[in-house]
């Protein structure tokens, strides 16, 4: 079966075609990225009109991409939280429109179950049980995974999300939005060993995380300097090389707990910070020498997409997990 998917939860409008057996069709992608860059941080009644914009040509796109009509469609996926009202509204109204125009079943689809299956959408695919590291701009979570549908929460953060804590550290820093990629940027040409950052709850004993305590150290060591008027560009490099170290030491840190606590042997990582290098480059050395794998979304992927909505309904359907008769399948995932 085919299922054409949407996202539409922030800044992203995503749309994508999933075959059950094949995988993987077509997606398409508009990024609000320029748009909101001007604010310094996404402007939800303009994410929502951008996304009204931009969602029946990707649709367009990606049945042309993929030589599909919409009488191929067999289901049809959406992102039902959580995310911004408006621009969830986007992405629910035409999908649950199509769906009823076209008697398919509208499927709604947890954003953070989409991000925590993306990862089975590369390859090679990780099998379940897994381990679920999920770090995105709203969210800091391990998971543990026994199949679709089966999640039990190891720990999360008691504040900031890794993804907020790079975009906050960045603002202090005077990067441009979203923050996250420029403050990775920014590292690679400092030194982390110059600034000494705290690791917040580094040895809590258990698998909750804290990030806000980071970028009050930042500002701290900012003000310091501008007293001093030491602030300049190798600091600058040296505090965004600091920040990314002390958050993924910790990101690090608890992943293995969370392998250790669970006797696992599979880490899954999904989600916008996934995307960070320094992430990545530090989870394959500390896993590799415990004997343990470790598994990325495809790199484009790891953001906001449409795709893994399409991809979890398709996961979803092959377990008998939705009924496809209903048309307004209920929302059966926490917000
Ligand atoms: O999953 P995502 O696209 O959206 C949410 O559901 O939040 O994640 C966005 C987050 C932002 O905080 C962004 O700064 C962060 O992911 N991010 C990164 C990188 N790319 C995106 N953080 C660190 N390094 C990156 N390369
Ligand atoms: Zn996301």
């Amino acid at each position: 079966m085919i299922v054409l998917g949407f996202e539409s939860s922030c800044d992203e409008t995503g749309v994508a075609l999933v075959c059950t057996e094949k995988g993987l069709l077509s997606h398409a992608l508009h990024t609000q990225v320029a748009m909101h860059a001007a604010y310094g941080g996404v402007v939800p009644e303009l994410a929502s009109r951008d996304h009204v914009r931009r969602v029946i040509p990707l649709t367009r796109q990606v049945l042309s991409d993929a030589n599909l009509s919409l009488q191929d469609v067999g289901a049809i996926a959406y992102t039902a939280g959580p995310g911004l009202a408006g621009a969830l509204l986007v992405g629910a109204s035409v999908a649950q429109s199509l769906a009823w125009s076209l008697s398919l079943p509208a499927i709604a689809i947890h954003h953070l179950e989409g991000h925590l299956l993306s990862p089975r959408l590369a390859d090679p695919r990780p099998d379940f049980p897994f381990v679920a590291l999920l770090v995105s701009g709203g969210h800091t979570q391990l998971m543990r995974v026994d199949d679709v549908g089966q999640y039990s929460l190891l720990g999360e953060t008691m504040d900031d999300a890794a993804g907020e804590a790079f975009d906050k550290t960045a603002k202090l820093l005077g990067l441009g939005y979203p923050g996250g990629p420029a403050l990775a940027k920014l590292a690679e040409q400092g030194d982390p060993t110059i600034i000494s950052l705290p690791r917040p709850m580094l040895h809590s004993g258990n698998l909750d995380f804290s990030f806000s305590g980071l970028k009050t150290a930042v500002l701290t060591r900012l003000k310091d300097a501008q007293a001093l008027s030491h602030v300049s560009e190798t600091l600058s490099a040296d505090l965004a090389a600091a920040t990314q170290e002390a958050i993924v030491d910790v990101l690090v840190a608890k992943s293995i707990a969370a392998l250790d606590q669970t006797g696992l042997k599979r880490l899954v990582v999904a989600g916008g910070v996934g995307a960070n290098r320094a992430l990545r480059q530090k989870l394959a050395v500390a896993l590799k020498k415990r004997k343990a794998e470790v598994f990325f979304p495809p790199l484009e992927l790891c953001t906001d997409n449409g795709a893994m909505i399409a991809f979890a309904a398709a996961q979803r359907i092959v377990r008998g997990l939705v009924d496809l008769s209903d048309q307004q399948h209920g929302f059966d995932v926490k917000p």
